[in-house]
């Protein structure tokens, strides 16, 4: 990769989470406070202002960037700004992804492929309606129904599944057989204290420990190496494979190769950043290109080390819907 988004901890960045609306249709408990507040719509980027700083990452290194939210579906021009977006592989773009809970892949996803979107991460916390209901404050049919839709079509899914003691901890057997049945990859996510301040509790994590321990009662396991981040590997019965993102139990910081500009478009050198760094307002005051380039590359050599070694709870304003997750 370029060298010119490299931090001074010898990390070189690859990957790009851009966020393109804080906003979402779901009020997940992990995520977002009940009555949340959303950006103002002037301060959001535009979708040549996205398309343009996304071309300054792209051609400083960025190989793959993953679409995300708030439910990055909402967004009026997502069709428009996958299109712009996917044109950047002629400078170097590899893979455009996105994040979604799914509820309009229904209405969208034909329009996204033809786009030019390579693959979807879907959120499914559970599949007991009662359940699923408690963490997200709203209805299981429609996403199941997004992630058929795109089981159908054929495009790579992965399942996610964030873990909250008490609420789904009784979920992880039931959403193993749900996506093995239908041979899609499920990843089980660690709670991170990235929701209301406040909320979040060490008790409440299921940790990647405990997650293997029931794995085990019903399945034999086996650790695969890990590959790639965030996820450890685990072969289950030798036929399918479930991951676990265990960020507040074994970060993966030390080989961190994630950015993360939000919808206002503030870059984020890490998921626990106290501050973001606003690339939108020297770009609407007419910076060029080079000064904006160097904003960012010099914003990226002074990444902060990561949650392993400030653990706990973030003190900021924005919450995960925010971030983009
Ligand atoms: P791929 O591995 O490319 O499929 O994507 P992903 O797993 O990074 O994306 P996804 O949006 O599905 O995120 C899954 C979980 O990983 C979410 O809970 C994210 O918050 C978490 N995650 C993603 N990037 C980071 C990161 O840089 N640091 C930490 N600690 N967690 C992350
Ligand atoms: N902890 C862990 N994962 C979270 N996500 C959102 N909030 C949290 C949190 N506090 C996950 C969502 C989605 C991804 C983008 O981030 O479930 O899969
Ligand atoms: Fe919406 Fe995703 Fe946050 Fe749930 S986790 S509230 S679906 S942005």
């Amino acid at each position: 990769t370029s060298p010119l988004l490299q931090d001074r901890f010898g990390r070189s960045k690859r990957k790009l989470r851009l966020s393109l609306t804080d906003r979402c249709n779901f009020r997940c408990r992990y995520c977002m406070p009940e009555h949340p507040q959303w950006l103002p719509g002037r301060e959001l980027m535009d979708r040549q202002e996205l398309v343009r700083l996304a071309t300054l990452f792209v051609d400083a290194g960025i190989e793959e960037i993953r679409l995300t939210g708030g439910e990055p579906l909402l967004r009026k021009d997502v069709v428009a700004c996958v299109a712009a977006l996917s044109r950047l592989r002629e400078r170097g773009l590899k893979r455009l992804s996105m994040t979604t809970n799914g509820t309009r892949l229904p209405m969208l996803l034909d329009d996204l492929i033809e786009a030019g979107l390579d693959d979807l991460n879907i959120s499914l916390d559970a599949v007991d309606e009662v359940r699923f209901q408690a963490l997200t404050r709203s209805p299981l049919a429609p996403v199941l129904a997004g992630i058929e839709r795109a089981r159908d079509r054929g495009i790579a899914v992965k399942l996610n599944a964030v873990l909250i003691q008490d609420y789904n901890h009784d979920q992880i057997l039931p959403l193993v057989a749900w996506a093995r049945s239908r041979q899609l990859p499920l990843r089980f996510i660690e709670y991170m204290p990235l929701d209301e301040p406040g909320r979040w509790q060490a008790g409440q994590v299921v940790s990647e420990a405990q997650i293997l321990g029931v794995l085990e009662q019903l399945h034999h396991v086996q650790a695969l190496p890990r590959s790639s981040n965030p996820a450890t590997q685990y072969r289950l019965d030798g036929d399918y494979t479930v991951g676990v993102i265990s960020t507040v139990t074994r970060p993966f910081c030390a080989s961190c190769d994630r950015l993360r500009l939000t919808a206002n478009g503030h870059l984020y050198t890490c998921l626990f950043s106290r501050q973001g760094h606003d690339l939108l307002t020297p770009l609407r005051s007419g910076e060029d290109d080079r000064a904006l380039r160097q904003r960012i590359t010099q914003r990226v050599w002074h990444k902060d080390a990561g949650y392993a070694a400030t653990p706990g709870p973030v003190a900021r304003l924005i919450t995960m819907h925010g971030m983009g997750g």
